[in-house]
């Protein structure tokens, strides 16, 4: 029996924030585009088991904590009583719907198909699309955008991957709040989760291999995540510099046993166990040989400034080619690689790539942190208090801090760092300066409304000017 074939432009293989953006673009430029997805509906990790799912319920846990600090606020006996579990997974059933209607809706008004099936390569041009019950496809295309993204990365010790140990999808299932979890890593997804079922009432314990939190962060920013997790009324448990040796189950208990940084043997005893110890492209299935394509040593796919592998009509934008897994990132390189199928010019936008860690307290960054001042001798930080701001005390939060990192000689602002509420919202005030290579004088001189959140930035950045002003003995 011959296989059926459908002739596109563009064919992506997944459509989450890595394929659909660039979907678009080309959909708009009057290409004839497929998405194929093998999962129900357009969206990605993004939307099913990550940013999305995560912050639903970070919401609620953001709500609890306004409730538990009401009486400070004037508000007779605030009593916080619970979470009804079925009502939150049903409000994230309902805004899940509606993203994924609103993707599908988006690609039917510009035509694009999409195809419901797990994609594989033939050979350079074609892709074999399998599905439960029908007959198999056949997708040829004169370019592909291969945007499988990543997955959870497996733990190798004993007893990791029994049957009832949370990875972070599961854990954003809800199904239960245990009384006592233990997360085995101390990076974005363990933070950001200890946060959650934290305000949801489990004893969080993180067992981090590292010498510390956020080992990607700056050292200051995890320092104070990690003091005022310690200073809070029930702590998070951090344990850094652990070794974990093995992981059983005893009549419903979970046991985790790992040698802490004094050389000493633990024995630790929770309700849950949930591993988040990083991700991996999603590459382990698709045959890129066929393609022409060799994977890098961590499974990730090569690919140039333009996310176009050696194979110059495959692109791999998003998680896949393992250089940066967010969310926001991936929509970029879609639309960067689209663009460059186009033909049209684009920019690239590496170096100014914020991040949010929705923690609590909350973490943002975009550009250099206080590590680059070792290699730039020209390079200075300047900090400014959340409790110098009018709005940071009336919103409850006066142990934030922002800092950036600015050049002496030029006054360019080369990176901002915050941890404290809205930092996720504030970040973006310095992101385009940044990108832009503005300098101090750019947000000097604009005009920030009073009082909000967003003078925390404006007076980090007149406070490093007053700071360059009398570095140079300017009058001003
Ligand atoms: P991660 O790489 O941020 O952190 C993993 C941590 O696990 C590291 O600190 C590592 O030292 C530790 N670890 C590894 N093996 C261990 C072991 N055997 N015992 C104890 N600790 C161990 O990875 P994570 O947190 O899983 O997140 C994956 C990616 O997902 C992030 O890099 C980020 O790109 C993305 N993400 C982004 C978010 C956001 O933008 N808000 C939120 C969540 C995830």
């Amino acid at each position: 029996m011959s296989v059926e074939t459908l002739k596109f432009d563009v064919a992506t293989i997944g459509g989450g924030p890595g394929a659909t953006p660039g979907a678009e673009v080309l959909a708009r430029h009057n290409k004839h585009v497929a998405i194929i997805e093998q999962g129900d509906g357009l969206g990605g990790t993004c939307l099913f088991e990550g940013c999305i799912p995560s912050k639903i319920f970070l919401e609620t846990a953001h709500r609890i904590r306004l409730m538990q600090a009401g009486s400070q606020f004037g508000i007779v006996n605030p009593t916080y009583q619970g979470v009804d579990l079925p009502i939150l997974r049903d409000r994230k059933r309902q805004i899940l719907d509606i993203r994924v209607h609103g993707a599908q809706t988006a690609c039917d008004r510009l035509g694009i198909t999409v195809i419901k099936g797990q994609a594989d390569f033939v050979d350079p041009h074609h892709l074999v699309v399998r599905t439960a019950n029908e007959p198999d496809l056949l997708v040829e295309a004169e370019y592909i955008l291969a945007a499988p993204g990543s997955s959870s990365r497996p733990l190798a010790i004993p007893g990791a991957d029994s049957v009832g140990v949370w990875s972070s999808a599961e854990a954003l299932q809800l199904s239960d709040i245990p009384e006592s979890l233990c997360i085995i890593g101390g990076g974005y997804i363990g933070v950001e989760l200890a946060t959650l079922y934290h305000a949801l009432g489990s004893r969080v314990h993180i067992l981090e291999m590292a010498p510390r939190l956020l080992l990607t962060e700056d050292p200051i920013v995890a320092q104070h995540l990690m003091s005022a997790w310690t200073q809070a009324a029930s702590p998070v448990v951090v344990e850094t510099g652990v070794n974990i040796s093995h992981i059983d189950e005893i009549n419903g208990q979970w046991q985790v046993h790992y040698t802490g940084s004094q050389h000493q043997e633990v024995l630790l005893e929770v309700d849950r166990v949930l591993v988040a110890v990083g991700r991996v492209p999603n590459t382990q299935g698709l045959s890129w040989a066929k393609a022409g394509i060799t994977l890098g040593s961590r499974g990730e796919v090569p690919v140039n400034e333009y996310y176009q592998t050696i194979v110059p009509h495959v692109y791999a934008p998003g998680d896949a080619n393992g250089q940066m897994m967010l969310a926001h990132a991936a929509t970029r390189q879609s639309q960067i690689a689209a663009q460059h199928i186009l033909g049209v010019q684009t920019f690239a936008t590496t170096m100014t790539v914020p991040h949010v860690i929705f923690s609590h307290p909350e973490i943002a960054a975009v550009g250099a942190d206080s590590r680059a001042l070792a290699e730039h001798p020209n390079w200075k930080l300047t900090t400014w208090p959340y409790r110098q701001d009018a709005r940071a005390l009336i919103v409850g939060d006066a142990s934030g801090f922002a800092q950036i990192i600015w050049d002496e000689d030029t006054h360019q602002i080369k990176g901002l760092q915050i941890i404290g509420d809205g930092a996720g919202e504030l970040v973006d005030e310095l992101t385009d300066v940044i990108a832009h290579g503005g300098t101090l004088e750019t947000v000097v001189e604009t005009i920030h409304p009073h009082p909000t959140m967003n003078e925390v930035v404006s007076e980090l950045v007149a406070a490093a000017w007053e700071e360059a002003q009398n570095a140079t003995g300017t009058p001003h």
